[in-house]
């Protein structure tokens, strides 16, 4: 029983000190695990947006789990923004800090029509670093984005900041 929100909470696991001391890591492979709670989260995060975008841009890794089931589900196609060096090109980029160091976004530009509008899924938003980072990158390529859509906000890290002008919407909040 219980709501979505309620039930990937439960289901969600907590790991300390991964991928450094310190640190807890969201793992939401246990929702991916429960086909029924799956399917419910997918659909959780298409529904708002049947007829209102034209493509679904997943984040490099775990958004291209959520996101490819969400275009799947709306009847559209499916982008992935990349982590630098993985597509063959010719690539757009955006490159953006992380707490130490920095990384880089990356898009086949001419995958995405001129005006297409883009849904945003990614697993977690933390610092929001990653999803602007795709958000900005979509525009670069001449998209525009409709939403970010997240299974999990870290509410503490403040990710919306970052974020400010976008809709974001996750469907848990920790
Ligand atoms: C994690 C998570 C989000 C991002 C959130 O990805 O999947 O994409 O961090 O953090 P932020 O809001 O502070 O940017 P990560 O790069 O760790 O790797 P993965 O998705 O490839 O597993
Ligand atoms: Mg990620």
């Amino acid at each position: 029983g219980g709501s979505l929100a309620e039930r990937i909470l439960a289901t969600m696991r907590d790991v300390e000190d991964f991928p450094q001391p310190g640190v807890t890591f969201k793992d939401i492979t246990p929702v991916l695990a429960d086909g029924d709670l799956l399917a419910e989260a997918v659909r959780a995060h298409a529904d708002p947006y049947r007829d209102r975008v034209d493509l679904v841009a997943g984040l490099e890794a775990r958004g291209f789990i959520f996101g490819a089931a969400v275009a799947l589900h709306l009847g559209v196609g499916f982008l992935p923004v990349r982590k630098a060096g993985k597509l063959p090109g010719p690539t757009l980029g955006v490159d953006y800090d992380l707490e130490y160091g920095s990384a880089r976004v990356e898009l086949h530009a001419e995958d995405l029509p001129e005006g297409a509008r883009v849904l945003v899924v990614d697993d977690v938003l933390a610092t929001g670093g990653t999803a602007a980072a795709g958000c900005r990158l979509i525009e670069l390529c001449g998209g525009r984005v409709v939403a970010v859509e997240v299974l999990t906000e870290i509410a503490a890290l403040d990710g919306r900041t970052l974020l400010e002008g976008y809709t974001v919407r996750s469907l848990v909040t920790v």
